[in-house]
């Protein structure tokens, strides 16, 4: 999905694109980084998750492939002491250390650790998501953090950017949009299906596993709600796992939209075109520049 031609168009554009290889082999993130760094002298990241068990291994792949940040997506309960030894060597290699957080405990538990930046994702964000809204979290976490603070979740076009700035947030993060960027990887099927999508289209599972992921309504996510409704948290954790697994291949690379998992954001009906990351990118900035002036001559 995040592979190196997306990244690379997105940091060409004047965005920070980060290579989604969180739980990747060592040498597919080589070799990712290494396409990446062949299209862009411009600065990107590399994703993980903030799981005590990613972590060594990671540590040590920075060592080598050196890349300007690391992007580091959480789960819950943010660990201030994990942060603060890995956040050190990370720093000590060289790298920007930008954290995703979806509550505001875990963003300041993060900024104590040593975290650069801070994204705060609202409910409204494709992939792996948690309750609370882009609207609550972002005015909440500027307020208590001295860290920049990046607004994501439900912002794909010049009104959620200009909304994102009114919030006090200092940039946005955007994802489902840029999987209909023609640089996306994925399958044919999945930007059809993420124009064709429209109000009410996604939903979210896993709530009831603690693994809450947003993705479009299909025969899998049915199934999936089927389990949780109808088993304890444990044997629908087991079931889950069965069910998804290489279910998000199965959408993304074989296009199967029918027991594939199409990962998406709730903002997916503003989506109703394939453009290039250049033209995804200068159209939320221009639009959001347009918002602004409208908001500033708004009459009380
Ligand atoms: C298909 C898809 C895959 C994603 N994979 C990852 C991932 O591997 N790691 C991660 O930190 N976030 C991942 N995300 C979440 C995005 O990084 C981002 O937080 C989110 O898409 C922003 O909200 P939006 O979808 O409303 O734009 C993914 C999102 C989508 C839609």
């Amino acid at each position: 999905m995040s592979t190196a031609p997306l990244v690379a168009a997105v940091s060409n554009a004047g965005g920070l694109g980060v290579l989604g290889v969180g739980f990747a082999p060592d040498e597919f993130v080589k070799e990712q980084v290494e396409e990446t760094r062949k299209s862009t002298d411009k600065p990107f990241g590399i994703n993980t998750v903030l799981i005590p068990e990613n972590l060594d291994r990671l540590t040590k792949l920075i060592s080598e492939i050196k890349t300007p940040v690391i992007y580091a997506d959480t789960l819950i309960n943010v660990d201030e002491q994990i942060c603060l030894h890995y956040f050190k060597l990370w720093h000590d290699a060289g790298c920007k250390i930008i954290l995703k957080a979806s509550t505001i405990a875990d963003a300041i538990a993060a900024e104590k650790g040593g975290a650069d930046l801070i994204i705060v994702k609202g409910w409204e964000g494709g992939g792996h998501t948690i309750v609370e809204a882009t609207t609550v979290l972002v005015p909440q976490a500027t307020d208590v953090l001295s860290v920049p603070v990046v607004a994501s979740g439900g912002i794909a076009d010049g009104r959620g950017f200009a909304a994102a700035i009114a919030l006090g947030a200092e940039g946005i993060e955007m994802g489902t949009i840029f999987m209909a960027a023609e640089e996306a990887s994925v399958h044919p099927n999945v930007k059809k299906a993420l124009i064709n999508a429209g109000d009410m289209s996604t939903v979210i599972t896993g709530y009831s596993t603690d693994e809450p992921c947003c993705q479009i309504k299909n025969k899998l996510s049915d199934e999936m709600i089927e389990i949780e409704a109808n088993n304890t948290k444990e044997v629908a954790a087991e079931l889950l796992r069965t069910v998804a697994e290489s279910s998000l291949k199965k959408a993304m690379i074989d296009g199967d939209m029918v027991e594939g998992a199409v990962m998406a954001g709730q903002i997916v009906p503003l989506i109703t075109e394939i453009k290039s990351v250049e033209s995804i990118l200068s159209e939320v900035i221009e639009g959001a520049k347009v918002e602004l002036v409208r908001a500033s001559q708004f009459k009380f």
